[in-house]
C-alpha cells in the first residue's frame, strides 16, 4: 500500500532526541510511505514512489498529516472500578496521599481488582485500550499494581498477555508489585518490601518463561514515594529484580524528591516517570544518562495541581524527555496522548514538535522498542497516523477532540473518522 500526498509526514527518524536535539521531525511535505505486510518498505517524495510504484493500492492523505503512531510509555491501564467518589472528595480538599494513608486510593482500586475475575479485568480493561487506539495510540506500556498480592498481580500480568495477544494495540507489560503498601502489610512497608524481593519476583520469572516463552521478561517498576516506597527499599527491590534479569523503571518525585531519578540512573533503568519535584542533582543525572525522563502533565492537571515536569530543565541538561498519559483510575484517566501533548505545551513549554518526538521516537526508547517503532523508517514495524489537519502544530493547539482520521497498525488500516451519520 502506497500512502501519498501527506502535506507534512513527519519521519522522526533516527533518535533518541536527547536535549536541544528534542523536536527533529524530519518532515517531508507531500510525501508518500510504501507499506508492505507489517513494515514500512519506503519513504520519499509523493511523486517519486507513485512512479516506482504504479500498481500498489494507494491511500490519499491530501491534506492530512502522516506521523508514527503514538507511543504511550506509562500506564496502569488494567484495574477494576472507578474512583468517581474520591475525584469529589479531592475537589473538596482532601490530599490524595491523605486518601491512600487511610485505606481509599490506590487501596480501593486494589480491593475491586482483587475481586474481579480475569474476564471482568479484561472486559473492563478492552474499551480502554480501544480508545487508546482510536485516538492514536499503537503501543502502550501497561503495569500491573492494583493485586499486590501474587495470585492477584498474576492474574494482571496474564490480562495484559492475554490484551496485548488480542491486539490492535501492543503492550508492553511492567510488574508493579511496589506500587503501593499492601492492605495486609500496613504500617510494616519493609514486610511487604521483603515479600516483593523473596517471593513475588522470583514467582514471576518464573511464570514468565513458561507462560510467555520467547518475550523478554518485563519491566519491573516501583512507586518511590513518601507514604509508598522509601529510596532504600526502592532500591532493594529494583536491584533484586535488575539481578532476575528484569528491565526496570521506577516512579520519582510525583509528590517528594527522594533521589529515585538517580537511583534509576544508576541502576540502569529504561525510564525514571512522574519527576515533578526532581532536584537539580537528579536532572543532571538523567541528563548525563540513557535513563528517559517520562513526563506525566495529565497526571498534576488530573490531581488539580499546578507543578509540572521541569522540561526545559531536563532538556538543558541533556535528558531524553518521552511524555505518557499515565492513565488509571486515580489520578489521571485519560486516554489520549493528544491531550497530554496539550498539556506538554502549555504547562511544560514544550513545542509541539518537541512534544510530538517526546511522544513517539523518545516514548519508544523509554520502552526499549526504538528499534521496531516510534518512527517512519524503511524496516520498522508499519504503524502510522493520518491526521485530518494539514500541520502538525494542530496537535497541542487543538485539544478535546480527536484529529485522527486513521490509524495504520502492523500495515492494517483502520478508520477512526468515521464521519457523522444519521440512523433512518
Ligand atoms: O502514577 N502514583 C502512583 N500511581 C499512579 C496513580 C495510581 C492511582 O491513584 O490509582 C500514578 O499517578
Ligand atoms: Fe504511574
Amino acid at each position: 500500500m502506497l500512502i501519498h500526498s501527506a502535506a507534512q509526514l513527519l519521519t522522526l527518524a533516527g533518535g533518541p532526541q536527547r536535549g536541544h536535539d528534542l523536536g527533529k521531525l524530519g518532515a517531508l511535505e507531500n510525501g508518500a510511505v510504501l507499506v508492505r505486510d507489517e513494515k514500512i518498505i519506503a519513504i520519499g517524495p509523493s511523486g517519486e514512489l507513485r512512479a516506482a510504484y504504479p500498481n500498489e493500492p494507494t491511500l490519499d492523505a491530501s491534506d492530512c498529516v502522516v506521523m508514527p503512531g503514538f507511543v504511550d510509555p506509562h500506564t496502569h491501564l488494567i484495574w477494576g472500578g472507578d474512583r468517581a467518589a474520591e475525584f469529589e472528595l479531592r475537589l473538596e480538599g482532601t490530599h490524595y496521599l491523605d486518601i491512600l494513608a487511610s485505606g481509599g486510593g490506590i487501596l480501593s482500586t486494589v480491593q475491586c481488582t482483587r475481586t474481579a475475575s480475569i474476564e471482568a479485568l479484561i472486559a473492563q480493561t478492552r474499551p480502554r485500550l480501544l480508545r487508546m487506539f482510536a485516538h492514536g495510540t499503537t503501543t502502550a506500556e501497561a503495569k500491573t499494581g492494583y493485586g499486590l498480592q501474587t495470585a492477584t498481580e498474576l492474574r494482571l500480568l496474564k490480562a495484559l498477555l492475554a490484551l496485548d495477544d488480542e491486539g490492535p494495540v501492543d503492550i508492553a507489560v511492567t510488574f508493579m508489585g511496589a506500587h503501593a503498601i499492601a492492605p495486609e502489610y500496613k504500617g510494616n512497608p519493609q514486610g511487604y518490601t521483603n515479600l516483593i524481593i523473596e517471593t513475588m519476583l522470583p514467582i514471576i520469572q518464573q511464570w514468565w518463561q513458561t507462560h510467555a516463552p520467547g518475550l523478554p521478561l518485563p519491566f519491573v517498576d516501583a512507586f518511590c514515594e513518601r507514604k509508598a516506597f522509601d529510596l532504600a527499599q526502592s532500591r532493594q527491590i529494583l536491584t533484586k529484580a535488575a539481578g532476575l534479569g528484569f528491565p526496570l523503571k521506577i516512579h520519582a518525585d510525583e509528590f517528594d524528591n527522594l533521589g529515585g531519578a538517580s537511583l534509576a540512573v544508576e541502576l540502569g533503568a529504561a525510564s525514571a516517570d512522574h519527576l515533578v519535584k526532581t532536584s537539580d542533582a537528579d536532572i543532571a543525572a538523567l541528563g548525563k544518562s540513557d535513563t528517559v525522563a517520562v513526563a506525566l502533565p495529565c497526571t498534576p492537571f488530573g490531581l488539580a495541581e499546578h507543578e509540572y515536569t521541569p522540561a526545559k530543565r531536563i532538556i538543558a541538561a541533556g535528558g531524553i524527555l518521552a511524555i505518557a498519559t499515565d492513565c488509571n483510575p486515580g489520578t489521571a484517566w485519560c486516554e489520549s496522548v493528544q491531550f497530554a501533548i496539550a498539556l506538554a505545551c502549555r504547562y511544560m513549554g514544550l513545542t509541539p514538535a518537541q512534544a510530538i518526538a517526546a511522544a513517539t521516537i523518545n516514548a519508544a526508547h523509554a520502552i526499549r522498542r526504538a528499534d521496531t517503532i516510534g518512527s517512519i523508517e524503511p524496516g520498522k514495524q508499519a504503524d502510522l497516523l493520518v491526521l485530518s489537519v494539514p500541520d502538525y502544530r494542530h496537535l497541542g493547539y487543538r485539544f478535546g477532540t480527536n484529529l485522527v482520521k486513521q490509524v495504520i497498525k502492523r500495515g492494517q488500516v483502520y478508520s477512526v473518522d468515521a464521519g457523522y451519520y444519521r440512523t433512518a
